[in-house]
């Protein structure tokens, strides 16, 4: 296949506006035979999958297709992450692309993340073709939604092309607009010899990591030696080919092309996604894409429900986090939860896929502590220190200032929600930066918001005022300076570092009050009196009493039948392996996890 007959292209949409539907529909509408073996390669993948029992990514693949003209054009659909926790990633893979299929949902229009996606793509200055799918349904309505395409991202409305990915409607003259038109792969740079670029990795049980490719520059072909730019070293090419479905080996793949390389590199930790391929032998000296450290920026502590599982949630985070280059973490250790991780994430998307990946995945039982975000706290006579753990909080008479990140966060909703929106948003410290409509109905509303009211409720809040119809994304905006304390609490006198947060000076007691009603709870009565206290500073905020026992719990049972005893006195034995003892109080495990789900 030409140059001129490639389409190197990306789905980007807001979340559920179909974009795994229509990839599956393009999928299946491509001809993925192999030309000249005539063997069809979705039932081979299929197949594969079967056997194996696994399942294969289906959104990234290679396949044909015929124009209007007879000719036959390769397409190459390359995968992007959906959300905003991994802009990064999205930018990533749309640098192995020359255009994007912008979906929109023609029931919902525009919504946070359309836009975010759209911003992306044209930073990476790809062509971008709006589509307008679901339109198979009623409510569909293809004219709001061209004219809003029209009004809030500026491209032209009359070029959208209406499609249901899920019924297969005008699929077909989707394929001859790709064709007609997103550029084909530009020109080769012929002074940089070959480069390609690394835009994502997998590990393959019978290869090793398959590294996917898009070819910029030159050839590279089977049996040359490569090396990375960025991370060095030098590598022979075991095999190079494309990817449809299924592995397809080939030669070699040329400028212009998307593929694959096996480089018999065994961990994936030891490939950076991003990097720039180039031959051993004429290197390159400009690399395609710039390499960005990602910062995670929400942090939790990871403590296993029960201690023994130390090891094996151990284990498990080094496993993950070969597949998830962004996840960092380091050991934690806390007088109420025992030892574990403080793990860094990139956003709370991650973070729940990250949790819930562990507990699936691992079968680990899992206790969080509040989300915190990185903090920048200023001394007079030294140097700047970065505080993402609460219980790290240093002598509040040590500091000069406190600086919070803030975030800008981009909201799209029916208007008639706005006024809720914005009392929200000004529950949450948040500041105007602009407001406008998208149409008569649609506000789109600009604010800044410190990131750790963001992590506290926000996204849930905004769902419950808005009946579910408001949308959000959100992107770090600056650092500021705020007035911070750190809020403690103290059960019978002994400080739970495992509950200490950051909070605004303003919503102190308000927290405090909130965390030491839920601990009141779901503490059970002592022998003694004890106090609940939340502090800041080592003063005294709120307070709650828990009422000294009267009688002893077993007495009932004393001259009852044996059997009964026993069973109880098992049953407390159960509860103990669930209970943390702070000082002489013991708080049952569903304490922590009922404060922290308030936080
Ligand atoms: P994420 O992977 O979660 O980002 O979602 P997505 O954008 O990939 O959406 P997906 O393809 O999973 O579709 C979301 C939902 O919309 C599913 O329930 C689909 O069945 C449905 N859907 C997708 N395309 C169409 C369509 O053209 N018409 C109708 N009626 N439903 C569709």
């Amino acid at each position: 296949i030409p140059r001129s007959h490639i389409r190197n292209f990306s789905i980007i949409a807001h979340i559920d506006h179909g974009k795994s539907t229509l990839a599956d529909r393009l999928l299946a509408l491509g001809k993925l035979t192999d030309e000249r073996t005539g063997k069809d390669q979705i039932l081979d993948s299929m197949d594969i999958e079967r056997e194996r029992g696994i399942t294969i990514k289906s959104n990234s693949a290679s396949f044909y297709w015929k124009g209007e003209n007879g000719e036959t054009y390769l397409f190459n659909l390359i995968d992007t992450p959906g959300h905003v926790d991994f802009t990064y990633e999205v930018s990533r893979s749309l640098a192995a692309c020359e255009g994007v299929l912008l979906l929109v949902d023609a029931t919902q229009g525009v919504q946070a993340q359309t836009l975010a996606n759209f911003y992306l793509a044209l930073e990476a200055d790809l062509y971008i073709l709006p589509v307008i799918n679901k339109i198979d349904l009623p409510s569909a309505d293809v004219e709001k939604t061209r004219a809003q395409i029209e009004k809030s991202l500026g491209l032209s409305g009359t070029d959208a092309v209406p499609v249901s990915g899920k019924s297969g409607i005008n699929v077909e003259a989707l394929m001859q607009a790709i064709i007609d038109k997103i550029p084909a792969p530009r020109e080769q740079d012929a002074a940089q010899g070959a480069r390609a670029l690394v835009f994502d990795a997998y590990f393959d049980t019978y290869r090793g990591v398959v590294e996917k490719i898009r070819v910029f520059d030159g050839e590279i072909k089977k049996g040359d030696q490569i090396s990375f730019m960025r991370k060095g070293g030098v590598h022979p090419v075991n095999e190079i080919g494309i990817s449809q479905l299924r592995l397809v080996p080939q030669d070699s793949l040329k400028a212009g092309e998307v593929g694959y390389v096996v480089t018999g590199i065994k961990n994936v930790a030891e490939v950076m996604l991003g990097d720039t391929i180039t031959l051993a032998a004429k290197p390159a000296s400009v690399p395609l894409f710039k390499y960005k450290e990602v910062k995670p920026m929400v942090f939790s502590g990871l403590f296993p429900v029960n201690g023994d599982d130390y090891p094996l949630l151990k284990e498990s985070m080094d496993k993950l986090a070969l597949n998830d280059p962004a996840l960092i973490y380091e050991p934690e250790s806390s007088e109420a939860l025992g030892f574990g991780f403080r793990v860094g994430y990139l956003g709370l998307l991650h973070m729940e896929i990250v949790q819930e990946r562990l507990e699936r995945e691992f079968g680990l039982a899992l206790l969080t502590t509040a989300p915190s975000v990185t903090y920048h706290i200023y001394f007079q006579h030294k140097p700047m220190m970065t505080l993402n753990n609460p219980a790290e909080f240093p002598d509040p008479g040590d500091i000069d200032r406190i600086e919070e990140p803030y975030v800008k966060v981009a909201i799209i909703s029916p208007s008639e929600h706005m006024g809720a929106i914005l009392q929200l948003l000004a529950d949450k410290r948040g500041e105007n930066v602009s407001m406008n409509y998208l149409d008569t109905t649609t506000v789109q509303i600009i604010y800044l918001v410190p990131l750790a009211e963001m992590i506290f409720e926000f996204y849930d809040r905004l769902k419950s005022v808005s009946r579910g119809y408001a949308s959000l994304d959100y992107e770090f905006a600056e650092y500021r300076r705020s007035t911070l304390v750190k809020l403690d609490i103290l059960v019978h006198g002994n400080k739970v570092d495992a509950l200490s947060m950051i909070v605004h000076k303003s919503a102190a007691e308000t927290r405090g009050r909130q965390v030491i009603e839920q601990l009141k709870e779901h503490i059970s009565k002592h022998q003694f009196v004890i106090a609940i206290q939340a502090a800041v500073g080592g003063k005294v905020i709120a307070r709650e009493t828990i009422s000294a026992l009267r009688k002893n719990v077993t007495a009932k049972c004393y001259g009852g039948d044996i059997s009964r005893k026993r069973k109880l006195l098992d049953k407390q034995k159960e509860g103990k392996k669930r209970m943390k003892m702070i000082g002489s109080v013991e708080i049952p495990q569903e304490a922590f996890l009922s404060v922290l789900k308030t936080g």
